[in-house]
């Protein structure tokens, strides 16, 4: 007999940012200003989102192996702390492939469980959930494309009385600044129930030759993905980029405790955009800033966790300490 395939329904809410009129919007205001910037979330189209699971095999990027150690070695443990009846909610899937270690150990120990990813990327969403559905048939799979802060109060008005675990991995947090990060925490918190858990995946601050190496890798795939946000603009708006007149540069803010990612403009030059029927200047040197990712210790990841209202709970690490995954609950 052959085996029934897993049927994915996904759920698409509506978002603003789909609407290449957003784009536009955040393209036409981010290249306009004096410190000409992009917003970090428009990295993530398809191919985008394949740039970036190649970047986490890099072996200059330490996160993603680092905080799947993690997960190898406590999710038992997460899994054991958690009734069966708990909804399992990830923010920003991605592949999913550190989550499927978390899954297992949900799987094990109860038999199913409800799984539910939300990812802006909806073609990349809908692949992955039909890979982990075909690896792991016991698991129930509910993808929603859209943003995080829709995807979640869909969720919970959907099972408003389940119990909740909401997973945060691979350090994303890190592109919100410190202020911004205690908003969206707190965001979640109040849509909270009591007992309900957020496992956080966060980047730790360290060496900062490893954290340069992490993003100026020898194989040129971060730049490819720094520059895959030009080639956007060209493609989705008639851009009229020349990638090979922009370097990829990624420093450390001391200051700030945070990588940041620029595109740098080898020459004086002039960029028509033809949806916006705009020129946008670019002096020698001249860089738009593309990305932050901000690093914490331990102590400033208390402070957050409190600062939200939630009741701190673990901090998982690797015996190097270079990345940590945390566990926050509201009671
Ligand atoms: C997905 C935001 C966690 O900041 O390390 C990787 C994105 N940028 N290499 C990070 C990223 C360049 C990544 N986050």
């Amino acid at each position: 007999m052959m085996k029934a395939t897993n049927t994915i329904n996904l759920i698409q809410l509506s978002t603003d940012i789909q609407t290449n009129n957003l784009f536009l919007q955040d393209i036409d205001k981010g290249l306009s200003a004096v410190q000409k910037q992009i917003p970090s979330v428009y990295f993530y189209d398809k191919k985008g989102s394949e740039l970036f699971e190649q970047i986490c095999n890099l072996d200059e990027y330490y996160q993603t192996r680092t905080e799947t150690k993690i997960l190898k070695k406590y999710s038992t443990h997460i899994a054991n702390s958690c009734t069966p009846d708990t909804d399992i909610i990830e923010l920003g899937s991605g592949s999913s492939t550190k989550t499927k270690i978390l899954l297992e150990a949900f799987l094990k120990k109860n038999g199913n469980a409800t799984y539910y990813p939300i990812d802006i990327s909806a073609k990349f969403l809908l692949e992955s959930s039909k890979q982990l559905s075909n690896s792991l048939n016991k698991l129930n799979i509910k993808p929603i494309a859209g943003r995080y802060k829709n995807g979640l109060e869909y969720i919970f008005n959907l099972n408003p009385h389940t119990p909740k675990l909401v997973i945060w991995l691979g350090s994303s947090i890190g592109n919100l600044s410190r202020h911004d990060s205690v908003i969206f925490l707190q965001s979640i918190y109040s849509i909270f129930n009591t007992g309900d858990k957020l496992l956080i995946g966060m980047d730790l601050k360290k060496d900062i030759k490893v954290l340069l190496e992490a993003y100026n890798d020898n194989k040129g795939i971060t730049a490819a993905f720094n520059k895959n946000l030009l080639l956007r603009i060209n493609t989705e708006l008639g851009g009229e980029f020349d990638l090979n007149l922009f370097e990829h540069r990624a420093i450390y803010n001391k200051i700030e405790g945070r990588i940041e990612m620029h595109l740098i403009s080898k020459v004086n030059q002039n960029i028509f955009i033809k949806a916006l029927d705009k020129s946008f200047h670019f002096e020698k040197q001249e860089y738009i800033h593309t990305e932050n990712s901000y690093k914490y210790n331990l102590k400033e990841i208390d402070e957050m966790s409190k600062k939200a209202g939630f009741k701190f709970e673990y901090h998982r690490l690797d015996n190097k300490k270079l990345f940590s995954l945390n566990e926050f609950i509201k009671i």
